[in-house]
């Protein structure tokens, strides 16, 4: 009974130090910081996200059958690159669109759409 008691709290104390190396080694995988960790605690795929996320294939799978060129050249839609419109301005435009622009706020996530914003303004004022 003894020899039981303290092979469970060995083995307790064992698994809880495996997890505190396994969550360590994820979070210094991740090269995280506080926000990254408050993120992290209100949405569990956080990380992932933030690992995954490419704004440039975001840009191709939704908005590239209208605006070409990643966003530098002309098409159905007009080339976005130098667009006089303010960052504000360019969030609001791909959240509730404009016609024949579809608004993208029911498929995609406020941080999605603000990376797109972001990315749209950084791009310089060329045309392909
Ligand atoms: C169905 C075609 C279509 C799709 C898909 C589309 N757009 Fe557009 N977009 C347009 C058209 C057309 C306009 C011009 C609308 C107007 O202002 O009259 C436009 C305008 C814009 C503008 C404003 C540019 C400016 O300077 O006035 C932005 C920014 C923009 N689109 C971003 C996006 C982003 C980002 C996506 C993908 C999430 C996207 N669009 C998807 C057709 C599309």
């Amino acid at each position: 009974m003894q020899h039981n008691l303290s092979f469970t709290v060995l083995t307790r104390v064992a698994l809880m130090m495996i997890c505190a190396m396994g969550l360590n080694i994820s979070i210094t995988h991740a090269k995280e910081d506080v926000t990254d960790i408050a993120a992290a605690e209100v949405d569990p795929n956080y990380f992932q996200y933030k690992e995954n996320f490419s704004v440039k294939r975001l840009f191709a799978s939704r908005c590239s059958w209208c605006h070409q060129g990643y966003g530098l050249k002309q098409a159905d839609g007009p080339r976005l690159s130098g667009t006089t419109k303010s960052k504000e301005n360019v969030i609001e435009q791909i959240a509730y669109g404009k016609s024949p622009m579809p608004g993208f706020r029911k498929q995609l996530k406020p941080w999605q759409i603000e990376a797109l914003a972001d990315y749209i303004k950084a791009l310089p004022d060329v045309e392909l």
